[in-house]
């Protein structure tokens, strides 16, 4: 008798059990939370062969994916999301969080050069580094106690990822010009601020961009008002290149990337 999908899957999730308990996880929160750190999104589309498998062929190369992103835990933090059907980008994105680049690269080589890895072709790779604000503080008080107020919890199933980057003209403007523009940016956007969580990463020198910005929303349509917003905003010509490209997809665990891809 054929073991069914969801033995299959548990014996799965017994491996990334054991694997998890093998390994001691990277300070998730700090790596998330802190300057410093270097935020890698990766995307990859899987190609023809994929599908045409058998899915026990599937489920035994999506246990190493699973064993190589366990296993790179310990130093990194990974999120993962689904970019496929929404996206004609790529099908998968990883989002790595390191402290330094070269583990990144460990992990996206491990992942390459796994079973799995083998059906992955590059999407794109972007680099940036997490860093203290450059000109919050010197904005208003009522305006720095308003941005204090965070996102609403619950559930954000949406991430949106776009890459920019800006002109000459805007690096050489003197730094209290471009932090009145930057006040301007923000009290524009503080109304999405409760339904949009953002983070910024900073990636002159990096790659070919100065800034990657990752948002996460439950409510796309907010999203889209606040784009429309930003548009209107006196910074916003100084944008050489806004996306291009610009990645949506939905957050997903470890183990529900592997169910999707297991069907
Ligand atoms: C919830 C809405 C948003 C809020 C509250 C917000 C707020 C801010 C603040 C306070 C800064 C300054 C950080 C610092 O002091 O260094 C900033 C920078 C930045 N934001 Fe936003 N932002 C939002 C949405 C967006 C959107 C939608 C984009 C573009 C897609 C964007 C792109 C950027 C960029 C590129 C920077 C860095 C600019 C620079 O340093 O030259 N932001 N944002």
């Amino acid at each position: 008798m054929r073991p069914s999908i969801f033995m299959r899957f548990a014996v799965l999730v017994l491996v990334g059990l054991v694997l998890v308990s093998a390994v001691e996880a990277a300070d998730r929160d700090k790596l998330l939370s802190e300057p410093g750190v270097y935020g890698t999104f990766a995307a990859f589309s899987l190609d023809a062969d994929w599908e045409k498998q058998d899915q026990a062929m599937r489920i035994a190369q999506l246990t190493v994916l699973k064993g190589v992103v366990e296993q790179h835990r310990e130093k990194v933090a990974i999120d993962l999301y689904l970019l496929r059907g929404l996206s004609d980008h790529a099908d998968l994105l990883f989002r790595i969080h390191a402290t330094e680049l070269r583990e990144t690269q460990q992990f996206l080589l491990d992942l390459q050069g796994g079973l799995f890895g083998k059906h992955l072709t590059t999407a794109a790779i972007m680099h940036g580094l997490t860093k203290k604000a450059n000109y919050v503080p010197a904005f208003p008080d009522q305006l720095k106690a308003d941005l204090k107020i965070h996102s609403e919890p619950g559930p954000k199933p949406y991430a949106i990822v776009i890459p920019i980057r800006k002109s000459a003209d805007w690096w050489g403007l003197d730094q209290d010009k471009r932090a009145a523009m930057m006040q301007e940016h923000t009290e524009a956007s503080l109304p999405y601020n409760k339904t949009v969580k953002r983070k910024l990463y900073h990636s002159t020198g990096l790659d070919d961009l100065d800034f990657i910005t990752y948002f996460e929303t439950s409510k796309l349509e907010d999203f889209h008002s606040l784009i429309l917003a930003m548009e209107k905003v006196k910074e916003f010509p100084y944008n050489r290149r806004f996306g291009h490209p610009t990645l949506i997809g939905t957050v997903k665990s470890l183990d529900e990337i592997i169910e999707v891809l297991a069907q």
